[in-house]
């Protein structure tokens, strides 16, 4: 982040967004916020939660993947406390592997089973905060200048018209692009599912590092199609843009956007308190505020009319038990790095 936005979002909101502050905390403590979420949503939560309680929120956002490796670079030394957002599958893997520590909060009663499946599959070291089917958006007037036909399908973006025209990010560092490869792979199987990313590896101009990041360049008219949440291309066409999602017609999967305590949290109440500020109703019902159109874990939380219908979409069974595994992603991660990144356009 550059220095003069740090000092544009202190001056606003009185949330650093870099760094920890050393020293005395003031009495009313402070929270040590990882969030993996959009960054607008990321500050709407410590604002919100500082303005509510006095505790000093010292935010750092990265995506998904990365805050994960950073949790597990410092579990020896815990810096953060909380971590708020980005895809269940690193959660999962965060909780197998020891580096997050189970909570109940009261709050329970009023969540999505969906919610609380997520918590019971890992004995109650993260739950699910919010959920978004995946797919695309496209720019429909840079594919229109470059006379491309519109896609439809996850099979369509193979074809040799969309040579440099697609964009995803990495599924190391990002958990949408992770929740893509393993998504393609539950449809197509191994085999078939790899063979697709290498297909799609020609057509793609850049793997990016942040989940979201394809789809605004697509909205500035950088890069035509985004593989993304569909609640991100969303968000683009209300701000304006002439992003169009869709919905895959072989069928697309979801993430439960997750939220955890870290193990050994310095700050354990004020990450407690946050855990189950984050789960309320009108808490979560702000996030339309800032654009954020997933379908909220809250059973009283209000949606927007423009959120993705999930119920018209046809979602696959994602096994996030299987794809949350430590040994599955790493596996995967892995095998996508030697046999997709590595290969020659
Ligand atoms: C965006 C979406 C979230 C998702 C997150 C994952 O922010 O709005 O629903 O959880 O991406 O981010 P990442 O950068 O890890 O793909």
């Amino acid at each position: 982040m550059k220095f003069s936005k740090l000092l544009l979002t202190t001056a606003i909101g009185g949330v650093a967004t870099l760094g920890f502050s050393v020293g005395s905390a003031d009495a009313k403590g402070k929270l040590n916020y990882y969030c993996s979420a959009q960054e607008d949503w990321c500050q709407l939560m410590a604002r919100g939660f500082e303005k509510e309680t006095g505790i000093k929120v010292n935010m750092s956002r990265k995506s998904s993947g990365e805050t994960f490796a950073q949790i597990k670079a410092e579990s020896r030394n815990p810096k953060g406390d909380v971590w708020w957002g980005g895809t269940g599958d690193p959660h999962l893997q965060a909780a197998e592997e020891g580096l997050t520590t189970p909570y109940k909060s009261a709050m329970r009663a009023e969540l999505a089973d969906w919610s609380l499946n997520q918590a019971r599959s890992a004995g109650d070291k993260t739950i699910g905060i919010y959920s978004g089917a995946l797919g695309y958006g496209y720019n429909e007037n840079v594919l229109k200048k470059n006379s491309l036909p519109v896609p439809a399908c996850w099979k369509d973006l193979l074809k040799p018209a969309y040579k440099g025209h697609v964009q995803m990010a990495n599924p190391n560092s990002s958990g949408t692009a992770y929740t893509t490869l393993a998504t393609i792979v539950q449809i197509f199987g191994e085999a078939e599912g790899f063979e697709f990313m290498k297909g799609l590896h020609k057509n793609i101009n850049q793997y990016t590092k942040s989940g979201s990041a394809p789809i605004k360049a697509a909205a500035r008219g950088e890069n035509t199609i985004g593989i993304v949440f569909l609640h991100d291309a969303v968000k683009q066409a209300v701000k304006g843009f002439p992003i169009k999602s869709v919905a895959p017609c072989e069928g697309t999967g979801y993430e439960i956007g997750s939220m955890s305590i870290i193990k050994g949290a310095r700050n354990l109440e004020e990450a407690k308190m946050f855990y189950d500020f984050a789960l309320r109703a009108d808490i979560q019902s702000q996030a339309v505020t800032v654009k954020a159109f997933q379908v909220p874990s809250n059973k009283g939380a209000k949606t927007s009319p423009k959120a993705p219908k999930l119920s018209s979409i046809k979602l696959i069974n994602y096994d996030f038990k299987k794809y949350g595994s430590s040994v599955e992603r790493k596996r995967l991660l892995k095998k996508w790095d030697d046999e997709v990144k590595s290969l020659a356009k």
